[in-house]
Order: structure tokens, then C-alpha cells, then sequence
């Protein structure tokens, strides 16, 4: 049985507040007719309040694409979960590449990210990957590897549960360059075998394994087929609603004829 599937759309530095209630009005009726898919779109932090009353009364979860470990303080420039909870948000992208690689933020400052999130009751979505370079010199299980141990796999089996996870390799960001589904399943089914030696399988097999890189309507169905393949997190095609659109619902297609056979 493949798990109902999970299309976060992260849409970057991209849309005003005013551009953001246009793209998700037209999402919204785009997305009317899905039941077995659970959407998630993560706009930047000054459009999240608009969105979320354009939401209200949808299936639709809004997120968020970081914030800080701390509740409050002195943090000039920060943002804290309680803001972000109270801006409508469920979800948040914790450790995404582009944090990693131009904000240097490392998996210490991430593994705290994440514990603060669950304390607010906020789902954080926890991104690794490797860089071009690292899966060349064949580093990418290692890479990944040390990304899991060091910012999450210190949780506790009840946190761990309400994580997800997202591989995304960073040579696949907004590259056009996907990862084959059969490279992408080889990474989430080493992640899930991490995930269930540490914490057993029934916890393990219940967590949800996004991909992410390039993921595009006509990729979607051959990677969402794959068995530890749970969903996706979509950059450049989340920031037009056709396109997100139609990956919901290859999504939702594929998961429908999946558990029919
Ligand atoms: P992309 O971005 O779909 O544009 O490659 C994915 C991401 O960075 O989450």
C-alpha cells in the first residue's frame, strides 16, 4: 500500500502578498476536485497571512520556508514559531540547501530548528541532499548519512513521528537535471532503512519521504511510483498553479492505480 501522497510547493524569494493571493485563488479552484493528496504551499513569510485567509475552509495547509530555534528575543531579522503559527502556518521547511549553502546554517543549528518546531506544533519538513561533488566522489550516502544522524535521528520516537523528510539533491535544484526515479528510490529506501534501524519499522515506515529537485508534471508519475517515494517538494513548478496543479494531480493518479492492483 503506498501512503497518500504529500506536494509541498516551496516557492522561494518569488511573489508579492498581492502576486501570492492571485497564484493560490487560481490553485484553490485548480485543486477542488483532489481528495487524496495533502497539499502544503509555502509562500515567503510576508505573504503567509494573506494566503492563510484564502485557505480558510480549503484542505490546503500553509507553511513556511524557515524560522528560528528560539520562541522569542533579541534575534534582529528572525522569525519565530509562534509568528508563524499564529500566521495561519502548519508546516515549516527546516534545512533546506539554500539555507545550508548560502546562510551556512549546519545540521547543529537545523537539529534545534527542529525540536523547537515540534515543541510549537508546527510539522517541520527536513531537507538533505548531496552536491554534485559529493555524489561524484560517491559521498552521497555518507552525506546524507550525517545530515540524518546529526539533525534528526537524535529525536524521539514521538518526535521523529510527526517529521518529514525531503531528499533533495542539490545538483537537482532548479537545474532542470531530476535525479532518475531509480536514484531517488535509492536514496529514500537507504533513508527509510536509517529510519527503521533506529527506530523500528512500524514508526519508519509510517514517516513521509519527499523528493525534491526539478519535479515537473511530466516527472511526477514516474517517481511518485517508486515504493519509498512519498511525495515531493516543488520548487520553480509550485509558482505557476497549472503546473502545481497537474503535479497534484499525477500524483493523485498514481496513487489511486497504485492501490487498486
Ligand atoms: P526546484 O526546487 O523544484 O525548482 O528544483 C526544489 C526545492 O528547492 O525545494
Amino acid at each position: 500500500m503506498k501512503k497518500r501522497p504529500l506536494i509541498a510547493g516551496n516557492w522561494k524569494m518569488y511573489k508579492t502578498a498581492s502576486e501570492a493571493v492571485t497564484l493560490v485563488q487560481t490553485l484553490k479552484a485548480a485543486a477542488h476536485t483532489v481528495s487524496n493528496v495533502t497539499i502544503v504551499i509555502c509562500p515567503p513569510f510576508t505573504a503567509l497571512s494573506e494566503v492563510s485567509k484564502v485557505l480558510k475552509d480549503t484542505e490546503i495547509h500553509l507553511g513556511a520556508q524557515n524560522m528560528y530555534s528560539a520562541p522569542e528575543g533579541a534575534f534582529t531579522g528572525e522569525i519565530s514559531p509562534t509568528m508563524l503559527k499564529d500566521s495561519g502556518c502548519r508546516y515549516v521547511i527546516l534545512g533546506h540547501s539554500e539555507r545550508r549553502q548560502y546562510f551556512k546554517e549546519d545540521d547543529i543549528l537545523i537539529h534545534e530548528k527542529v525540536k523547537t518546531a515540534l515543541k510549537y506544533s508546527l510539522i517541520p519538513i527536513v531537507c538533505v541532499g548531496e552536491t554534485l561533488a559529493e555524489r561524484e566522489a560517491k559521498k552521497h550516502f555518507d552525506v546524507v548519512k550525517t545530515q540524518f544522524d546529526d539533525s534528526i535521528g537524535g529525536l524521539e520516537k514521538e518526535d521523529i513521528s510527526k517529521v518529514v523528510i525531503a531528499y533533495e539533491p542539490v545538483w537537482a535544484i532548479g537545474t532542470g537535471k531530476t535525479a532518475t526515479p531509480d536514484q531517488a528510490e535509492q536514496m529514500h529506501s537507504y533513508i527509510r532503512r536509517l529510519l527503521n534501524e533506529r527506530y523500528g519499522q512500524e514508526i519508519g515506515n509510517r514517516i513521509p519521504l519527499l523528493y525534491g529537485g526539478s519535479v515537473k508534471p511530466d516527472n511526477t508519475k514516474s517517481l511518485m511510483e517508486k515504493p519509498n517515494i512519498d511525495g515531493a517538494l516543488v520548487g520553480g513548478a509550485s509558482l505557476k498553479a497549472e503546473s502545481f496543479a497537474q503535479i497534484i494531480q499525477e500524483a493523485q493518479q498514481t496513487y489511486e492505480s497504485g492501490n487498486q492492483s
